[in-house]
């Protein structure tokens, strides 16, 4: 069976103090689900947040990092620097660095390269624009941003990335996409993996859905077959939201 993944992305979102806060009040949840469970904050706060969750199942992952392995990138972070301070999972390509600091399928390659080089695990995003979905190219976006980030992988570094179906004009908007239409395009994300990789891949690697997933909606959107959890930001902010969403399993 492939893992079911609830993670939560921060985004720029609380400073030591906040970060603190919201860990004592992660910590005093009770999971009633089999979901792993995953928080990513601000790089600044990592080391902290790794150390105050050693000893749970909650994971503690980074947002982005560069694809080099060190040298002169002014305000940037390695796989190494990460691994240091105990981060073993990385998320790249999520919209927000696509689109504000012009990350492509090829420089997200080079980064999809370098965490597998580090045996870290990734959370690969992806995801159409309102315009795309428009216009119905929808599938046609999602499959080249798949095939242009990811398909120069071997089969064997599969068992290391976890997709994320992320509409763009579903996040932060409040506007989720419907669970039909998560599901619709989970499934054929995993017919466009089973035709390049075969059916092992496919049916094993675990594809979230992301997107103004809430504690009011993650329940019928999870219960879909090829949704294998959420990429949760807003509602990741708040405790109890969050394990709301967890436990929607
Ligand atoms: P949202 O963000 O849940 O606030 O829509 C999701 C994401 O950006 O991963």
């Amino acid at each position: 069976m492939r893992a079911k993944i609830v993670a939560g992305n921060w985004k720029m979102n609380n400073d030591l103090s906040q970060t603190e806060a919201l860990i004592s009040d992660l910590r005093t949840q009770n999971k009633t689900s089999n979901a792993e469970v995953m928080i990513a904050p601000a790089f600044t706060n990592l080391w902290h947040a790794s150390e105050a969750l050693r000893s749970t199942d909650i994971e503690v992952v980074a947002q982005n990092m560069h694809f080099a392995d060190n040298g002169a990138y002014t305000g940037e972070v390695s796989a190494d620097m990460l691994k240091s301070v105990g981060i073993q999972t990385v998320i790249l390509g999520h919209s927000e660095r696509r689109a504000y600091f012009n990350e492509s399928d090829e420089s997200l390659a080079k980064k999809v390269d370098q965490a597998l080089k580090h045996s870290m695990r990734i959370i690969f995003c992806f995801g159409e624009e309102l315009n795309d979905r428009k216009s119905g190219n929808q599938e046609q976006v999602v499959e080249s941003q798949i095939k242009n980030a990811l398909f120069h992988l071997e089969e064997s570094s599969w068992s290391d990335i976890v997709l994320a179906y992320e509409p763009v004009w579903a996040i932060g908007t409040g506007e989720t996409a419907t669970p039909e239409q998560a599901q619709e395009m989970h499934a054929f994300i995993r017919k466009t993996l089973k035709e390049k990789y075969g059916e092992a891949v496919a049916e094993s690697t675990t594809i979230l859905y992301g997107g103004s997933v809430k504690p009011n909606n993650a329940k019928e959107i999870f219960s879909k077959p090829d949704v294998d959890g959420g990429l949760i930001g807003g509602a990741s902010l708040k405790a109890e939201d969050f394990f709301q969403i967890v436990n929607a399993f």
